[in-house]
């Protein structure tokens, strides 16, 4: 099998090009896995190399450069034309992997936006086994959806054979919520590979503690000025009623936190027992959670480059959504200082966090309209400068009118499934980074897309319309159905639930855990203990940020740079050298090579045929050389230019096919017969190595221009002018001097 997706089965095959050893032309999907495909009115434009399908997320120039390299499969175009020449139809759709993307996916409830989101993940880690790319790559999953994707898809086999895949699992990384995997057996946690997922209560700010503590992040003033005069008391040590001095921690637990609570004089002497007590017994309730620890999983841990990660809250219930926005953050800030900073000897600072692919479903929790939550600013950061050191951002949400406009807006590729409300039709609308189609833009055609099938827009130039694209079928298992799941809740079952928020806080703390499963727990907090005491320093080389860079942080992403950098004890400085760019991710506009176009006068016919240059393919079929050759006459400036003039203008295409046969002997012979209907030759117009001949007689103008594949030549004949009826007879004509076909 070959992943990229391209490969015959036995409805597409060609009878006239059967495949050729390991060099097989491009295939067009089976119209039985296209089952949607309405008709499109306005010419599909987008960027076709017949090697591998449509590129999307990627310039020409780019392309020329990698190919098929660092390409991902994500579908395949499924709409179709009143134009079959022009119709891309079945065309595969190839996702560039290589630099750095933010793409946003939305669609209404159930319409297949984390089977894409999973797609995308998939085709990382193909790209990644085929050592095209090394990324890492992190899926943050509140709805316990992509988890799965160790195993294989074998329910989807029957449409996997279809499109020529096979099903299979990927070694993704699982992080689940440390207390979840405590109570899970061995050998389930090995199979699933799952790791425990723990937030060090020193990564959180005030804010952070009052989006835990309480929902929706409103603690009243007097919680909040408690709980940060503990952080602050904790953080440098404070002297106890008896004179003992509790010395500052580099790192503290939630019990640390509630010890100073209840022993720290200065905050007895402030605070009211009745407040120190509620903020205590919430305080117990997020410990419960089991995610908050000393010595918490580190953005390193998370992203590692070759790996897929998957951060699967969903066992936290209701208290997901908090425990991830602070995770996001922490990853955010992190990957993005990292990423920017280099050391003088090579540029280390960056080996400690590799480009970062972070993919967020549900993105409007954690990056919303309106409102704030602990994530926000740092996504919304991430989203603008993320790509100028290598790093990419998927968001995923049912609701695009809810997401933060600041983040949609830098998507350079929208790719929308079906949307109902106007507020989210309006929102796509207004984003889309291509041209959107008079049709896309109807409510009940979009209402009505079936599930897998989306709107792909791209800002590439080269994609100059949106278009319809069929999600291909997931290689791993989507959705989270499996005995697992039940274990998530029978372990959840297990942990002590607590509704009340003011039990009486005397009453010693119990955990309704098994005997193994709080064992377990104890050994590893021991551990993790002391891991987070001994961990020995070592000194870290000084680093150096540029003042470009660093000019375009907001403050609070300044401030947090100085305090991790003050924190790791490694010095820094800001520079006027430039940051060294990632080497693998070339700038695209230093790649574009200005398009050559030269016209040249002729005086007399027939030409002379030795400048027409003739375009050359790889192994494609006869159908995709004709689309291509005839594509380009129609869509090229200069070409345009010349043939349409009104947009009344009537177009008819004459295609002549030669196998075995001279170039020079076919142009010869094609010109000649066209001037022997009256049209006369008036420049040829060299650009992107095809020559487009131009003709003219009175109100008519026409263009041929060749394309050939191996022993193939395509030649298109592409007439145009207002009069219909003379434009049809003229075709007719033509066709019988060559006989050849529509
Ligand atoms: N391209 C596809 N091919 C086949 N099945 C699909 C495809 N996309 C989605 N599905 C199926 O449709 C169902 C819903 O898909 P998915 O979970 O991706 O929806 P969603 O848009 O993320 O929904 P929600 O808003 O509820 O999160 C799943 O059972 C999935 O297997
Ligand atoms: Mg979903």
């Amino acid at each position: 099998m070959n992943e990229t997706g391209n490969q015959d089965t036995p409805e597409d095959e060609d009878p006239e090009n059967p495949p050729q050893g390991d060099d097989k032309p491009i295939s067009l999907l089976p119209k039985s896995v296209l089952p949607y495909h309405p008709r499109v009115v306005e010419p599909i434009d987008l960027h076709v190399d017949l090697s591998v399908g449509v590129v999307l997320g990627r310039s020409e120039s780019f392309h020329r450069k990698y190919h098929s390299g660092g390409l991902g499969m994500i579908g395949g175009v499924t709409e179709t034309s009143d134009d079959v020449l022009t119709s891309l139809m079945g065309m595969p759709v190839l996702l560039d992997l290589m630099s750095p993307h933010v793409i946003f996916v939305a669609g209404k409830r159930g319409s297949g936006k984390s089977y894409t989101l999973g797609i995308l993940a998939e085709e990382l880690a193909l790209a990644m086994e085929r050592r095209e790319i090394e990324v890492a790559a992190v899926v943050v999953d509140t709805v316990d959806v992509f988890r799965q994707m160790v195993d294989s898809n074998d329910d989807q086999m029957d449409v996997l054979t279809k499109w020529g895949y096979e099903a299979r699992g990927f070694p993704v990384n699982v992080y689940i919520p440390r207390r979840t995997y405590v109570g899970l057996p061995d050998e389930v946690k090995k199979k699933a590979r799952l790791f425990p997922l723990s937030i060090g209560p020193k990564e959180l700010t005030t804010s952070d503690w009052g989006y835990v503590l309480e929902k929706g992040g409103s603690l009243s003033t007097v919680m909040e000025n408690l709980i940060g005069e503990t952080l602050d008391s904790v953080r440098k040590g404070y002297t106890l009623e008896s004179g003992e001095y509790v010395k500052l921690k580099r790192d503290f637990s939630i019990k640390d936190m509630i010890e100073c609570i209840d022993s720290n004089p200065t905050i007895i002497e402030f605070y009211k027992p009745a407040s120190r007590t509620a903020l205590i017994q919430r305080l117990r309730r997020a410990d419960r959670l089991g995610v908050f620890h000393p010595g918490g999983t580190s953005a390193q841990d998370l992203a590692v480059a070759g790996q897929i990660t998957v951060i699967d809250v969903a066992p936290l219930g209701s208290d997901a959504e908090a425990v991830l926005a602070i995770l996001t953050n922490m990853l955010c800030r992190q990957v993005l200082t990292y990423r920017m900073a280099w050391t003088d000897d090579g540029t280390s600072a960056r080996e400690e966090l590799p480009p970062t692919w972070l993919i967020i479903d549900e993105a409007h929790t954690l990056v919303p309209r309106s409102g704030l939550t602990p994530a926000k600013d740092a996504i919304v950061s991430y989203a603008k400068l993320g790509r100028r050191f290598g790093c990419s951002l998927v968001l995923c949400t049912q609701q695009p009118s809810a997401v933060s406009d600041e983040a949609i807006s830098q998507a350079d590729i929208i790719i929308s499934h079906s949307l109902s409300h106007d507020n989210d039709i309006r929102a796509l609308q207004q984003r889309a980074p291509a041209v959107m189609p008079e049709q896309f833009r109807d409510k009940v055609f979009i209402s009505s897309l079936p599930r897998g099938v989306a709107l792909v827009f791209d800002q590439a130039t080269e994609n100059k319309r949106g278009f319809i694209m069929q999600v291909r079928p997931r290689l791993s298992q989507h959705g989270g159905t499996d005995r697992l799941s039940g274990l998530f809740e029978a372990v959840k079952l297990l942990m002590p639930e607590d509704h009340e928020e003011f039990t009486d806080v005397t009453e010693p703390e119990e955990e309704v855990t098994t005997g193994g499963e709080v064992e377990e727990l104890e050994k590893i907090e021991e551990t993790e203990e002391e891991f987070a005491e001994d961990l020995p320093e070592v000194p870290r080389p000084p680093l150096k940020l540029s003042k470009e860079d660093w000019q375009v942080l907001d403050g609070w992403m300044r401030e947090y740079v100085e305090t991790l950098f003050e924190e790791q004890k490694q010095e820094y400085s800001i520079t006027d050298e430039a940051s060294p760019r990632v080497e693998e991710v070339p700038e695209t506009e230093e790649l574009i090579e200005p398009r050559e176009v030269q016209i040249e006068s002729i005086s007399e016919t027939p030409i002379d045929v030795s400048k027409v240059l003739v375009k050359t393919f790889g192994p494609v079929s006869k159908d995709l050389l004709s689309k291509a050759t005839t594509r380009k006459i129609l869509y090229s400036h200069s070409s345009h230019d010349f043939l349409f003039t009104s947009k009344d203008d009537h177009r008819e295409v004459v295609i002549i096919e030669r196998e075995d046969t001279a170039p020079s002997d076919l142009i010869g012979w094609v010109a000649a017969g066209i001037d022997s209907t009256g049209l006369e030759v008036e420049n040829l117009i060299h650009e992107d190595g095809f020559t487009f001949v131009c003709f003219r007689k009175e109100g008519i103008r026409a263009i041929f221009s060749v394309g050939a594949s191996q022993s193939l030549l395509v030649l298109p004949i592409v007439i145009v002018g207002i009069d219909r009826k003379h434009i049809i007879t003229l075709a007719d004509k033509i066709r019988s001097i060559f006989h050849a076909s529509t």
